[in-house]
């Protein structure tokens, strides 16, 4: 696993962004998976930028979110489907049917998640996986566990993580207590990841992430045996290594 440190968020959402660029310019017809969340903000703001400069070009991209909380609409502001719209898709040249997220509010959940996972084997697999991290160590909403769920799957969120998220409600009662995750080994079998983090929160994941044992308690933890790995990390964040 490779670890840069970076001395601000701006810096890790530059590195992140490069990246991603670099990837698409290789790669135009890639897949990559992404993340909401406020920690890829800054990188998706970069790689807007980037577009406008005719740096990138999204046209031939096909992109698979990680995560989508259960019965939100997707019209409801807090959904990751408008999330992505609002902050990435609607400023750049990815077309809409090349845009997949999971449907949270899908009358049958388990056929959503076959069908998501369906989805994303028949374009390929993943290229790059961009990924944040919960203060608890979940990836996508991969929660703390007894063992490590495989494929894209219903889940039922964590304590830590429902305080977290309520930030973006107006009280934590109206945060979803379920939601859809793409699983570990679909995460692990893409061909590059990179995960982002800042802020002292996200100090003793980082901590158990790359120097701890690998276990589901800490889910980030398995990044630790995929072969092309890179953490961008904020010095706050990396405090503890
Ligand atoms: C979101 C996701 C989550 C977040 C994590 C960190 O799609 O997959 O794992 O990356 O909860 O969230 P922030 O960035 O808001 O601290």
């Amino acid at each position: 696993m490779r670890i840069i440190i970076t001395d601000n968020y701006e810096e890790m959402s530059k590195k992140a962004a490069a990246i991603v660029r670099n990837q698409i310019i290789l790669k135009p017809d890639c897949v990559l998976g992404l993340a909401t969340g406020d920690t890829p903000i800054g990188m998706y703001k970069e790689l807007i930028k980037m577009h406008e400069n005719k740096e990138v070009d999204f046209a031939d991209v096909t992109t698979f979110n990680l995560d989508e909380y259960c019965k939100l609409n997707r019209e409801n502001i807090q959904s990751y489907y408008y999330y992505m719209n609002h902050n990435f898709f609607k400023h750049i040249n990815v077309k809409k049917e090349n845009t997949y997220i999971p449907n949270g509010a899908a009358k049958d959940i388990d056929e959503e998640c076959r069908n998501y996972e369906r989805q994303i084997k028949n374009k390929g697999g993943i290229d790059l996986q961009v990924l944040g991290i919960g203060a608890n160590g979940h990836i996508g909403f991969n929660e703390p566990n007894i063992n490590f769920e495989a494929e894209t799957h219903l889940v039922k969120l964590d304590k830590m993580t429902i305080e977290a998220n309520s930030r973006f409600f107006s009280s934590k009662d109206e945060v979803p207590t379920t939601a859809i995750s793409v699983g570990i080994e679909t995460i692990m079998k893409s061909r590059m990841l990179v995960l982002l983090a800042n802020g002292e929160i996200k100090a003793d994941a980082i901590y158990k992430t790359v120097k701890g044992k690998i276990c589901p308690e800490v889910p980030a933890s398995i990044i630790q045996l995929h072969p092309n790995a890179t953490m961008i990390i904020e010095k706050n964040a990396a405090k503890l290594l």
